[in-house]
């Protein structure tokens, strides 16, 4: 089956209660580790590219081994996803190489980095929005920054400023009806890459209060998590044990976004697990085969490690034994979906 829009496989989560991981790709044996997962779990795909990976990759190769994962696993729907689209100018180039779903990240400004306001947000998603629908492309949008609200731990924003820009929920219920997107990326004191927490996370630092606050008020809007790496000690033992250095620190426990997936999240970004799980087993090659120089001799450790942890998060995130359940549908059927209701509700599993 041709790759599907994302809204297809989040409308299916939200009617049977479970979430779906979205791994981040910027190589062939990433997408081989998700993809094999996959066949082994029954498991429909989110693969998402950032834009430093579609800047590595080069876009028309990682266009092409899309289509081969496409080729070699007809049974398993899969979307392919522009993970935090700075403008609608990158989002505008997704699409174009055939992205079934594309996240404006109006969060933030063009630069990636600075706080945007409320109304810029809007008006670059709601830009997105417009377009992506009339080609049937699912839209994430985000409000609130990422950002770690312990002092000076985790990327970008942290401490108090990472406080303060946490998602409101009643601006979160305005945003949705001011853009219309199919799923919406909320902050909650997570942050992008390994250090997140620096001790198992309680209520104060990782607010999950605020999902299911903006689930009541959204429940028909699909909840993304993002910087949902789990960051498992035994993946950075490993690490260590063979020369690496990485201080202590803690991610977002499975079972924090268990009751994330209870409330509405939909997907869950994961990318540094796999980074900490590939590099680990490199290491481990580099470290107890000193002579060994063929490529394939630790990358295909690397794949088989990464693939672990998606079979992991497959199965807890309770995406396993799906694939065959969801009726495909394609992007030209979503533009009759869109025009058919402009805000079509999203399907919940019945309480
Ligand atoms: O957005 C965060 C993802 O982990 C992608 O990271 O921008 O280094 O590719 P990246
Ligand atoms: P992690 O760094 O926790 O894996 O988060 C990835 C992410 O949010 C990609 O958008
Ligand atoms: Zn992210």
């Amino acid at each position: 089956m041709p790759l599907v829009p994302m809204r297809v496989l989040l409308d299916h989560a939200a009617e049977n209660g479970y979430g779906l991981a979205a791994f981040n790709v910027n190589n062939m044996e990433q997408i081989q580790a998700i993809m094999e997962a996959a066949e082994e779990t029954e498991s429909p795909v989110i693969v998402q590219a950032s834009r430093g990976a579609r800047k590595y990759t080069n876009d028309a190769y990682l266009r092409h081994l899309m289509l081969a994962a496409v080729e070699l696993h007809p049974k398993i729907p899969i979307a392919m996803h522009q993970d935090h689209g700075n403008s609608p100018k990158t989002c505008f180039s997704a699409m174009e190489q055939g992205f079934t779903s594309v996240m404006m990240d109006g969060s933030l400004l063009e630069d990636g980095k600075t706080p945007s306001s409320y109304e810029y947000n809007v008006r670059v998603t709601r830009e997105v929005v417009q377009a992506a629908h009339a080609k049937g492309v699912t839209v994430e949008g985000e409000l609130g920054c990422l950002g770690g609200v312990e002092d000076g731990h985790g990327a970008g924003l942290s401490g108090e400023e990472a406080r303060k820009h946490l998602t409101d929920p009643a601006q979160a219920e305005q945003f949705v009806a001011d853009t219309g997107v199919d799923a919406l990326a909320v902050a909650i004191g997570t942050s992008h890459g390994a250090y997140k927490f620096k001790r198992k996370p309680t209520g104060e630092v990782l607010v999950m209060s605020v999902i299911e606050e903006i689930h009541k008020r959204l429940p028909n809007t699909h909840l993304v998590m993002h910087g949902s790496s789990s960051v498992p000690e035994e993946l950075l033992d490993v690490i260590r044990m063979y020369g690496g250095y990485i201080k202590e620190t803690y991610g977002v426990p499975i079972e924090e976004i268990q009751r994330g997936i209870k409330h509405g999240v939909r997907k869950i970004n994961v990318d540094t697990d796999n980074r900490l799980a590939m590099t680990g087993a490199i290491r481990k090659v580099f470290a107890c085969q000193p002579t060994e120089f063929d490529p394939r001799m630790y990358l295909g450790p690397a794949r088989e490690s990464m693939k672990k942890v998606c079979v992991e998060r497959m199965v807890a995130f309770g995406q396993a034994g799906n694939a065959g359940k969801i009726k495909p549908k394609t992007c030209q059927e979503m533009v009759f979906f869109y025009e058919e209701l402009p805000q079509k509700a999203a399907p919940q599993k019945a309480k």
